[in-house]
């Protein structure tokens, strides 16, 4: 019995992923686990993998739903605490990206990732507050290094995910004295992600880019699980508007100098 037993977790963008590595994480615990995605076939795929992982104590439901539209999601939060209860945990994790320049982006192209990433993220947030378990429900917004970095080709996910950061730490100032805390995750490179599949097509840039790390490896989606259970434990209860970079170092700094073997001191 772990303290996730029986509580109600809900994870949008949870049809795949780091999140639906999250939804698993969680349901391996013991608690009710709801996934949303736009894709009704990978949602029900997402529902029975998850059940798989579930304790005698948890369920899970995955459904189709857009985080872009705010009456859906807050259908979908309606239905979820119907069906388990107030929400102890709030996942907002559906991100959308594409590589393209500025001028190899229409206004269309720019609007469509900030909707999904920060406009998902409000929306889910907004939506849950009436349903969170107040005090103790405990919020997870999933960012990126683009929200720190200025990244070529990301012009539409650096200004969503440092938006998805501010907007987090808000809820964790406006909803901290209900007792309700809101944290960011911001992942690395993940192994077995779309990210890390467009990096690897590249094999000199991608051993740069490990060898980056001071980790000198890729992340797993059960590291970014941990961190989500950890921030929604008592461990964490006095941890609240702070950013946690799961990243093997990398925001610290870049290793790719050995200083564990350095040169002789030149005289
Ligand atoms: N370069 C430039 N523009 C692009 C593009 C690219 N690679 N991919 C999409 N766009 C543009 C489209 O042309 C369209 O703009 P327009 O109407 O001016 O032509 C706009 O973006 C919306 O595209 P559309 O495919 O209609 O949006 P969608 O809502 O169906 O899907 C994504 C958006 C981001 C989810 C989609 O690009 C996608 O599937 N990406 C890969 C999967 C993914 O994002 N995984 C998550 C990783 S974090």
């Amino acid at each position: 019995m772990t303290e996730h037993a029986g509580k109600t977790v809900f994870i949008t963008g949870g049809t795949s992923g780091i999140n639906l590595g999250i939804a698993k994480g969680f349901a391996r615990e013991g608690a009710n686990v709801a996934v949303i995605g736009r894709d009704p076939d990978r949602a029900a795929n997402a529902e029975a993998e998850i059940k798989a992982e579930c304790t005698d104590d948890g369920d899970a439901m995955g459904f189709s739903c857009d985080v872009r539209d705010y009456d859906a999601v807050e259908g979908a939060l309606a239905r979820v605490a119907e069906a388990y209860g107030s929400i102890d945990v709030l996942v907002a994790g559906a991100a959308g990206n594409f590589y393209a320049p500025l001028l190899g982006m229409s206004p269309n192209a720019f609007r469509t990732v900030v909707d999904i990433d920060l406009f998902g993220t409000f929306n889910a947030f907004r939506a849950s507050y009436p349903y969170l378990t107040k005090p103790g429900a405990s919020l997870i917004a999933i960012s990126a290094g683009q929200a720190d970095r200025a990244s070529a080709m990301q012009a539409h996910a650096c200004a969503a995910k440092a938006g998805v950061n501010q907007l987090t730490k808000v809820c964790a100032v406006e909803w901290g004295p209900a007792g309700v805390r809101a944290n960011i995750i911001s992942p690395g490179g993940i192994a077995d992600t779309v990210g890390v599949q467009f990096l690897s097509k590249d094999p000199t840039k991608f051993d740069e880019a490990i060898n980056r790390i001071p980790g000198k490896r890729l992340g797993t989606v059960d590291e970014i699980a941990d961190a989500a259970k950890f921030l929604s434990s008592d461990a964490a209860r006095y941890i609240n508007g702070q950013v946690i970079y799961v990243d093997g170092g990398l925001y610290a700094g870049d290793a790719s100098t050995d200083c564990l073997n350095p040169p002789p001191r030149e005289k």
